[in-house]
């Protein structure tokens, strides 16, 4: 195998180029592309769309209303029969997902293509039996199992909207999820492991659907546990049983909902995103087909959880629309044994990996020296933060042997499909820099008066239209959620992604981090606000503030800073316990520090900035604004 090329001029940059091996495979193997996709981009989009197979052409390939727009309008398709049937009859035997399970000594369960399409039509029947209808929305709350993609796959088919909750989250986040989309029917299962114990997410999931619409829910059953069902509880494999192999799928219209994830954006309440079925479908198929090249003898195995928008488009509907086999594992990757992660790659011959820079600092930090050849592996890939340069170099020089394309890929929950990469058989692959925006993208870099920036000057990335075909169509139930966030900062035409980054003199892109109050915890998306109201419901708090600093390993990690009322006391732990219970254990905060006041502005802002620069003895800044300055010296004291 060859090595990647090695940028031979300017010595100060560290900078690789696609190997002949590379540029062999790749579907994309030249730059052209970006300009022929550059100078028509709705043309581009439509051609990626006539490879899946549509019921109905579109009559309008974009529409654009702003802040509105629409994709393939007219066009009527099912993206649980472009991931099913569309590849029946080429590869019905060939292996759609490998499962692996947590504990070493269970077995990796093995799920081809026709028997995929075989659970999901039987489980579309159970779910019409139940009297889902078209349109209605499906709770997803459950662990990284097959069934999972089944009940996905099968939601679509019959034109069900489905909305998946991270099976980490607490009862009450997946409650107010339920609630807010009226959620008819929820699909969980008895448990799962992670780290050695068993976590009983159908205990979770009974206090979840309390004071909700849920009218009927499904178990899985996958630690096999004694349970007792009430009346409108079914089992998963009873449902199934019997069922006609095949259901009709639904022609769905291309601006149909497919889906809604919640993600947190700067204030306290969770945004249901909302996905379409005829665009997102695109783009997922297209994004995974350039970026992550899967061939016939590939295995591509995505780390991300269902739970989050990455497992949706990567462990899940890319790979399908391609016909890929892909890995779907249960547990942590670092267990029983800190290699846990290199054994699956070797296992299962993994050819693409990817996974977030929080997963590759605590391999460098565990492993350090990656003995294991893993030879299988062609393209290494990161998402869901910046990748810092220690980590980009550790990740390719000891995992992928300076001889696989790292590609870093940015993106968010709303634009449903990777925005920003290198394309493994172009390149350039630069330590930090995500890349070139994906071939038929448009995206500027602005600064606040919208002017654009030039090379090396920071500014706000911004997406101009043609948007994307899978980029969100709206806030459920918030339009002016959707046009204050994305479409205000720089007018209804502009998509404003709220993050920071620069360009070099290459165009190359360099995403730095948030402009807003949105943090990354091990790459998962939480926001200061949703936290800080959580905290604010105890009665004895009078008020805190939340910020994310930076760590190590997980990227960010949580302070909390406590005011509470006179008199009233409460300790460390019931604040850990409040967020826990409120979102789950990823929301326990690594700090907990009470204070008698906050620094505020005149007008009563929070200035989270002063905390989060004493925290990490930074210069405090322009504290001018500040109303009470001498707060500054008490929280010094505590924090100290
Ligand atoms: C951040 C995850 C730098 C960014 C797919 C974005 C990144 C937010 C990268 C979205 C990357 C994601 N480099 N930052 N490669 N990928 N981000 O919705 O701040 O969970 O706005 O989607 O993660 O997070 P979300």
């Amino acid at each position: 195998m060859e090595r990647l090329k090695k940028e031979k001029q300017g010595r100060t940059e560290l900078m690789w180029w696609p190997s002949k091996e590379c540029k062999k495979r790749a579907f994309v193997k030249s730059k052209k592309i970006y300009e022929e996709a550059g100078k028509n981009p709705i043309k581009f989009w439509e051609n990626a769309a006539k490879e899946l197979v549509w019921f109905k052409k579109w009559n309008k390939a974009f529409l654009f209303e702003p802040p509105h727009f629409k994709w393939f309008v007219g066009g009527k398709i099912n993206i649980s029969y472009n991931c099913l049937e569309r590849n029946l009859e080429k590869r019905k035997d060939k292996i759609a997902l490998i499962w692996e399970p947590e504990p070493i000594n269970e077995k990796t369960r093995y799920l081809s293509y026709y028997e995929l399409f075989r659970e999901v039509n039987k489980f579309a029947n159970a779910l019409k039996e139940l009297g889902v209808k078209k349109k209605d929305v499906v709770g997803i709350y459950m662990p990284m199992i097959p069934e999972t993609i089944i009940a996905m796959l099968a939601s679509a088919r019959i034109g069900a909207i489905h909305t998946v909750v991270f099976s980490a989250f607490s009862p009450e986040a997946l409650r107010i999820r339920l609630k807010e989309t009226n959620a008819k029917v929820l699909i969980t299962a008895d448990g799962y492991y992670r780290k050695g114990s068993v976590i009983n997410l159908k205990k979770y999931a009974d206090e979840g659907v309390r004071k909700t619409d849920v009218e009927k829910v499904v178990v899985v059953k996958r630690i096999g546990k004694k349970l007792r069902l009430r009346r409108r509880e079914h089992f998963f494999n009873e449902l199934i049983e019997g069922q006609k192999e095949y259901c009709k799928p639904e022609a769905m219209n291309s601006e149909d909902i497919l889906f809604i994830l919640f993600t947190s954006g700067s204030t306290g309440k969770p945004k249901g995103v909302i996905h379409v079925c005829g665009g997102y479908t695109v783009q997922a198929y297209l994004t995974t087909k350039y970026i992550f090249n899967l061939l016939d003898d590939d295995i591509f195995w995505s780390t991300a959880d269902i739970g989050w928008i990455t497992g949706h488009t990567y462990s899940c509907y890319g790979p399908l629309l391609n016909g890929a086999t892909f890995v779907l594992y249960e547990g942590a990757l670092d267990y029983p044994k800190a290699d846990r992660w290199q054994q699956m790659i070797k296992k299962h011959r993994v050819t693409v990996f990817y996974t977030a820079p929080t997963a590759i600092r605590m391999f460098e930090k565990e492993v350090a020296k990656v003995k294991e050849k893993l030879d299988s592996l062609k393209i290494i890939a990161s998402v869901g933060e910046p990748i810092n340069e220690e980590a980009w170099l550790w990740f390719f020089k000891e995992v992928g042997k300076e001889r696989c394309p790292l590609l870093d890929t940015y993106w968010q929950t709303e634009t449903g499909g990777i925005l920003i990469t290198s394309l493994p058989g172009v390149g350039p692959f630069k330590p930090t820099f995500a890349g070139l925006p994906f071939p038929g993208v448009k995206v500027s870099i602005l600064d606040e008066k919208g002017n654009e920036c030039k090379a090396n000057e920071k500014g706000n990335l911004v997406v101009l239209p043609p948007f994307p075909p899978g980029m969100l169509r709206g806030i459920y139930k918030n339009e002016k959620k959707y046009r204050e966030t994305y479409f205000s900062k720089f007018g209804n035409k502009i998509y404003f992604t709220s993050d920071i980054a620069y360009k070099d003199e290459k165009g190359l892109i360099r995403i730095v981090g948030r402009s807003d109050d949105v943090i990354k915890v091990a790459a998962h998306r939480l926001s200061t606000g949703e936290l800080e109201n959580i905290v604010e419901k105890d009665k004895r708090v009078s008020e805190c503030a939340v910020v994310g600093i930076p760590d190590k390993i997980k990227g960010q990690v949580i302070a909390v800073f406590v005011v509470t009322k006179t008199k009233e006391k409460i300790k460390k732990e019931e604040i850990n316990e409040i967020l826990v219970k409120g979102i789950g254990k990823i929301a326990k905060p690594k700090f907990v520090f009470f204070v008698s006041e906050l620094p505020k502005t005149r007008s009563g802002k929070i200035m989270r900035r002063i905390l989060r620069n004493l925290l990490t003895k930074q210069p405090l800044g322009d504290i001018s604004t500040l109303q009470n300055p001498r707060c500054v010296e008490e929280i010094k004291k505590v924090i100290s």
